[in-house]
């Protein structure tokens, strides 16, 4: 079932593919998993938003305490699980600040309402109200009637995996399981035990 000498990022593709087409909703969510100074570990939920040949990017606020974490230890961990495929994969690597130029170009394709969000809230920050988020909304709306910059503190971060493993539910608990690990030349596989 697995092409051990295969690239993993293939297989992960076709396996993105297909829950798109048997997901209920968002079968781009992903857990980021991510580290603060202490070593205590945070993780939640995040949209993938892109898979280019070094690795998976996902965007948010860089104050935000998973943008302090990963710019401070710049380590994560990525868990998708596509119930409707009885799938998981998992990710580990470093984090790298995607460009400038590639979170502009993806801020530019969102919906005005979300970049004008982005711009409103201070992610993970107290709020007062919820009417103090909807006049912060307003404000941006009028100051930016037309374009809606990237907000500076607002971009993408890239896990490059250095380990990537994939597990398909088999009967009695017997599941498959493979893991891909990055060496200097190319990705070697190989099977775990469930
Ligand atoms: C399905 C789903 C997708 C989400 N996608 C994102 C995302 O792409 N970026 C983001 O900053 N927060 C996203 N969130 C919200 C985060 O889970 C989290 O509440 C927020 O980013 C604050 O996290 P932090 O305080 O650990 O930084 C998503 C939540 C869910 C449930």
């Amino acid at each position: 079932m697995f092409d051990l000498s295969g690239d993993p990022f293939v297989l992960f593709r076709s396996w993105l593919a297909e829950a798109l087409v048997s997901e209920p909703v968002v079968h781009d969510a992903v857990a980021l998993a991510t580290v603060d100074e202490r070593g205590a570990p945070s993780v939640r939920m995040v949209l993938l938003k892109d898979l280019d040949d070094r690795g998976f990017v996902v965007y948010t606020h860089f104050s935000s305490p998973k943008g302090r974490q990963m710019t401070r230890n710049p380590r994560a961990a990525l868990c998708f699980h596509w119930k409707s495929l009885r799938r998981q994969v998992r990710a580990e690597g470093d984090v790298e600040l995607v460009s400038d130029a590639v979170s502009d170009a993806y801020f530019a394709t969102r919906a005005r309402d979300s970049q004008l969000g982005a711009w409103a809230s201070r992610q993970s920050d107290e709020l007062g109200s919820r009417k103090e988020l909807e006049d912060r909304m307003a404000a941006m709306a009028e100051r930016f009637p037309d374009e809606v910059p990237r907000p500076p503190s607002w971009g993408g971060f890239r896990i490059v995996p250095e380990r990537l493993e994939f597990w398909v539910d088999r009967d009695h608990r017997l599941h498959d399981r493979a893991e891909y690990r990055r060496t200097s030349d190319g990705w070697r596989g190989r099977l775990l035990y469930p």
